[in-house]
């Protein structure tokens, strides 16, 4: 069992959702924390709810995980701040959707940057620091996507797939070499978020075309497959890592997906499409 009290710890994507609720877990159970988000308005009120919520001291910084250089400075501000820093929760990330044959290049740029890429990012620029903290910890934030591949989600499906090789990868090498870094890499099933409805509103801002498919598409997840609540999600993580576990399905759908996945490879696909046009009607 690996204590959370006292540890620094970096939530990136900490303004909603899934990070919020990491965040928020995370301060009750005392530890120190280091907030980052695109969107300054929601990463200063999970930054109060987790001052409120009786954590250490938060630290709480603009950042966007796709900016590599920004991510570099920003390992050393938090190394410098806290003077060490024990876990990295790689959680910022964004869903998108459209066809191959119709998806420009931009749009895969766009989801890689972040999903894959921030990752990487956040991986690499604080594992210097979590392995000179002599008791570490990665956490990925991958998906049911990173097993199940979907239509019209090959940019989502493709970074979250990456994002499990690039964790286990991670986690083989932490114990090759003899660090005393545990690795997590996170598949969460349908929790209750903002993330279909932010996938939305960000392909309308960007001018893409939003066809009466798409709203029927964000309906179905707001109100039939994002049903977890996010603070039990949060739980669920935060005792996968104190238990240091490599893997962790957070949530029965995500549970069942990697059942089936495993036992039907050939056929999945064909009962998933089934499935999800019942669903529509
Ligand atoms: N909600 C689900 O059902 C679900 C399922 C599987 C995996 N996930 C994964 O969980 C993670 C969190 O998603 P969520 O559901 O909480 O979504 P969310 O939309 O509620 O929160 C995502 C947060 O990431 C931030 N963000 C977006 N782009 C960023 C960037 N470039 N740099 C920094 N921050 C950025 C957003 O501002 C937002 O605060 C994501 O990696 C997502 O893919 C979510």
């Amino acid at each position: 069992m690996t204590a959370v009290a006292g540890k620094v710890c970096v939530v990136t994507g900490a303004g909603s959702g899934i990070g919020r609720a990491l965040a928020l877990g995370l301060a009750r159970r005392g530890a120190r924390l280091a907030l980052s988000d695109v969107n300054e308005a929601g990463l200063q009120a999970t930054a109060a709810d987790a001052g409120r919520a009786g954590g250490g001291a938060v630290h709480t910084q603009v950042l966007d995980v796709s900016d590599r250089e920004g991510m570099t400075a920003y390992a050393a501000t938090v190394a410098s701040h806290f003077g060490v820093v024990h876990q990295i929760y790689n959680n910022a990330g964004i869903a998108h959707s459209n066809t191959i044959l119709e998806s420009e290049y931009e749009e895969y740029e766009r989801v890689f940057g972040i999903n894959l890429w921030g990752v990487i990012h956040g991986t690499k620029a604080f594992l210097p620091h979590v392995i000179a903290s002599g008791d570490g910890h990665v956490i990925n934030v991958s998906s049911l996507n990173g097993f199940l591949a979907q239509p019209d989600m090959s940019h989502y499906c493709t970074t979250k797939f990456a994002v499990r090789g690039f964790t286990e990868t991670l986690r083989s090498e932490m114990r090759r070499d003899g660090h005393r870094v545990g690795v997590t890499v996170v598949h969460p099933g349908g929790i209750k978020t903002n993330i279909a409805s932010a996938a939305l509103n960000e392909a309308r801002a960007s001018g893409q075309e939003i066809t009466p498919e798409d709203e029927q598409r964000e309906r179905l997840y707001n109100e039939k497959l994002l049903k977890m609540d996010p603070a039990q999600a949060a739980e669920i993580i935060i005792k996968a890592v104190e238990t240091d576990r490599p893997r962790v399905m957070v949530g029965n759908d995500a549970k069942l997906v990697d059942f089936l996945v495993r036992m039907l490879p050939a056929r999945h696909q064909t009962l998933f499409a089934a499935a999800e046009r019942r669903m529509r009607k």
